[in-house]
């Protein structure tokens, strides 16, 4: 029930949360889609998981440990706490916005209300920072930071809910078992260097034929779940038509975001007329 009424609540904010979610997108894919390995990079592809909630850690515990120090008494470790969080938390938005600008409708929305309150406790820790660097302490330092402290864990919340709930940067095949028997397609007719899409029983592939040889990768793109088969053949790798991830053929390699997570890959044979699927990759 309490889920409920937050989430009632983060859907009415669309009226403001729409159209500045527009102005940052417009602000960050101007500043990162130039630069696809910057994009890549702050996405996580090398990493193999989303680069942001690895980040996201570090303030939140810098914070908490601010807030002991402070009731401790220990202004100038408290600040240094604060220095360190406000650095960890600049990194963690540059990843987060760059998973969020291939947000869209609800998503894109909460995304919005996320960080959006990040912002306004960064400018809270932010000033009480500059304050605490002043010789005088001051209870307005203390109280600065500790609402910062409880925007930051609102905020964290609305993250929690973007994942947990909306299912964002979540690997779309993280519970896709089976696969793993010969299993014959539904076509028999795949023309060359053209994604088609096909069933192999309860699996959905695209399958694309390369000079003599056949690749097939599960058709349901990891990142947000688009059809690969709808995409295009790029160099060794399918690029997906929503946000221009692409996955090696061979392999299910991601070698570039949005997407973090392989694709699901088909090892292809071709007998008696018919063509046979079987999956090569374990999770
Ligand atoms: S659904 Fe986003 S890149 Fe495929």
């Amino acid at each position: 029930m309490l889920h409920n009424a937050i989430e009632r609540i983060l859907e009415a904010q669309g009226f403001w949360a729409d159209p500045l979610g527009k102005l940052f997108v417009t602000i960050f894919g101007a500043l990162y889609r130039p630069v696809p390995a910057l994009k890549d990079f702050l996405n996580g592809v090398w990493f193999g998981h989303p680069l942001h909630p690895a980040i996201t850690d570090v303030p939140i515990g810098a914070y908490v440990v601010a807030l002991v120090l402070d009731l401790s008494g220990q202004r100038s470790a408290a600040t240094a706490a604060i220095g360190v969080g406000i650095v960890f938390m600049l990194l963690a938005a540059l990843a987060g916005y760059a998973d969020y600008i291939d947000l869209e409708g609800k998503t894109r929305q909460f995304g919005t209300v996320h960080s959006s309150l990040m912002l306004v406790a960064l400018v809270f820790y932010l000033i009480s920072f500059l304050m605490r660097l002043g010789a005088v302490p001051s209870p307005a330092e203390v109280w600065l930071s500790f609402i910062g402290f409880l925007i930051v864990i609102g905020s964290a919340y609305v993250g929690g809910e973007l994942v947990y709930n909306l299912g964002t940067q979540v690997d779309r095949h993280a519970w896709r078992g089976g696969g793993t028997k010969w299993t014959a397609l539904d076509v028999t007719d795949i023309p060359a260097d053209k994604p088609v899409k096909a069933k192999a029983g309860a699996q959905t592939l695209v399958v694309v034929r390369r000079g003599t040889s056949l690749e097939a990768l599960h058709d349901v793109c990891a990142h947000q779940g688009c059809s690969l088969s709808e995409g295009k053949i790029v160099g060794e790798t399918i690029e997906c038509g929503c946000h221009g991830s692409r996955y090696r053929l061979r392999d299910g390699l991601v070698v570039r975001g949005p997407a973090v997570f392989d694709q699901p890959h088909f090892e292809v044979r071709e007998a008696e007329g018919k063509i046979e699927v079987r999956r090569t990759d374990t999770r």
